[in-house]
């Protein structure tokens, strides 16, 4: 029997004691032993929970408890979160999280603590939730040379977005739907302004390239700016608006990482993924394009990813798993030399200045609802360019479109 301990009685925490109770057989029979929660550290106390007299408030129980193995961080937060999986993995014990805040400011450092210590520091829940994306880039992808990953990476924006499209209406209201249903914080800042996708693909990025991408260096942008004219015109033009992660290196040694909201084509997988589901859409040198698609966040989904990596522990006990993230920071390119093709809105008034400021530009006819303004689609240029022919003209917003 390995026996864990968990950092954080929540919705994820939670959801971890519940599934391994569920799925005992299931883990029984696929590990050859049972996975016992031995104790759970919380603030709260949790009386008439079936995990009641498990619960302590203090982090040196676990610590001192020779049998626990593995520990389960979802406690969130940087502190004290860091300071308990330094401890932990120092003393050898393996740490099991899904807190990204925390993978992303210290990945690279408790991973190394983790190496020298014999155990393993795991995070498949910190990025997509109960998708698969982190023990496939560490093994399935190995042999790959990974050259572009692009991700619907919050759920929350993905239903505020697909509401927008479907129920033709305007940001606030989309999200206080989002809100009622659960699906958003009462302070959404670090879901619709980008942060929390932002620092999932600083991850990705970072297990892309093997080394540390600083989500603080990467160009991001929310949704709060995207409106019920900016959807009328996508769907003329048969795209769908979508917030992503971008991470991509070309042939010149370029590597551009981005969180905006892009105009995605019918073409690409990702125009489909809709409501709370996340994507990950993965182009390797040799195997091609990879999707990975299902529940970004939830109870059971991202406790399920925690209990993977928990079973990936109890089958290597003393042996840490391989993960190439190296402290050292990776330089990334210029985001004013990154090339797309913009879908521009101005005042009505601009139409022909527009026209000859983005030379070769399509003028877009207006859809239905849409009075007293005039769009347009950029051919590929800079941003650099793109700021230049845009700086003397009233533009009203612009979204980029996915290459
Ligand atoms: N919810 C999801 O669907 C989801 C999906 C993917 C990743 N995540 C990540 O998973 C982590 C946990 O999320 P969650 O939604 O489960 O959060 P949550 O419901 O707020 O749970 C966190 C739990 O940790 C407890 N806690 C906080 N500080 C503590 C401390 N110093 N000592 C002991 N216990 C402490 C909290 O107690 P109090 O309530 O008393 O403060 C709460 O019970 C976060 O990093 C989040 O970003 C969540």
């Amino acid at each position: 029997m390995t026996q864990i301990a968990i950092l954080g009685f929540g919705t994820v925490g939670g959801g971890v004691a519940e599934l391994i109770d569920l799925n005992r057989k299931a883990i029984e029979s696929r590990l050859g032993e049972g996975l016992y929660v031995k104790r759970i550290l919380d603030l709260r106390d949790f009386p008439g929970s079936p995990y009641a007299d498990r619960i302590t408030h203090d982090f040196e129980d676990i610590l001192s408890d020779p049998e626990i193995s593995i520990i389960c961080e979802t406690m969130g937060g940087k502190e004290p979160a860091y300071t308990f999986s330094r401890k932990a993995l120092e003393r050898g014990i393996s740490v099991c999280t899904s807190n990204k805040e925390l993978v992303a400011a210290h990945g690279p450092e408790l991973l190394e603590i983790a190496r020298k210590n014999g155990c393993n520091y795991l995070f498949e829940a910190s990025v997509g939730g109960g998708i698969p994306i982190i023990r496939p880039m560490n093994t399935s992808m190995a042999p790959e040379d990974i050259t572009s990953i692009m991700g619907i990476l919050n759920g929350t924006t993905n239903y505020i977005m697909t509401r927008m499209e479907h129920a033709g209406i305007g940001f606030e209201e989309a999200l206080k739907e989002a809100q009622e249903k659960g699906y958003a914080e009462r302070n959404p800042e670090a879901d619709v302004e980008g942060h929390d996708a932002c620092r999932k693909i600083a991850i990705l990025s970072s297990l892309m390239c093997g080394r540390t991408v600083r989500y603080e260096d990467v160009p991001c942008e929310g949704i709060s700016s995207v409106t019920v004219n900016d959807f009328r015109y996508a769907r003329a033009m048969q795209m769908a608006i979508k917030l992503l992660g971008t991470s991509k290196r070309d042939s010149e040694g370029n590597f551009f990482v981005r969180t905006a909201p892009y105009l995605v084509p019918a073409s690409n997988p990702l125009h489909s993924v809709e409501d709370v589901f996340n994507a990950v859409y993965v182009h390797g040198n040799t195997v091609d394009d990879l999707m990975f698609y299902g529940r970004g966040a939830g109870k059971f989904p991202t406790a399920s990813a925690v209990v993977s990596d928990v079973i990936d522990c109890a089958r290597n006990p003393g042996h840490t798993l391989a993960c190439k993230w190296e402290p050292e920071i990776m330089k990334l390119s210029d985001p004013a030399e990154e090339v797309f093709r913009y879908f521009v809105r101005l005042d009505k008034a601009e139409e022909k200045k527009a026209a000859a400021a983005y030379a070769g530009a399509m003028m877009l006819e207006a859809p239905e609802g849409v009075t007293g303004e005039c769009a347009l689609l950029t051919g590929p240029m800079t941003e650099k360019a793109f700021s230049e022919a845009s700086a003397g003209l009233q533009v009203l917003s612009f979204i980029r479109m996915l290459g």
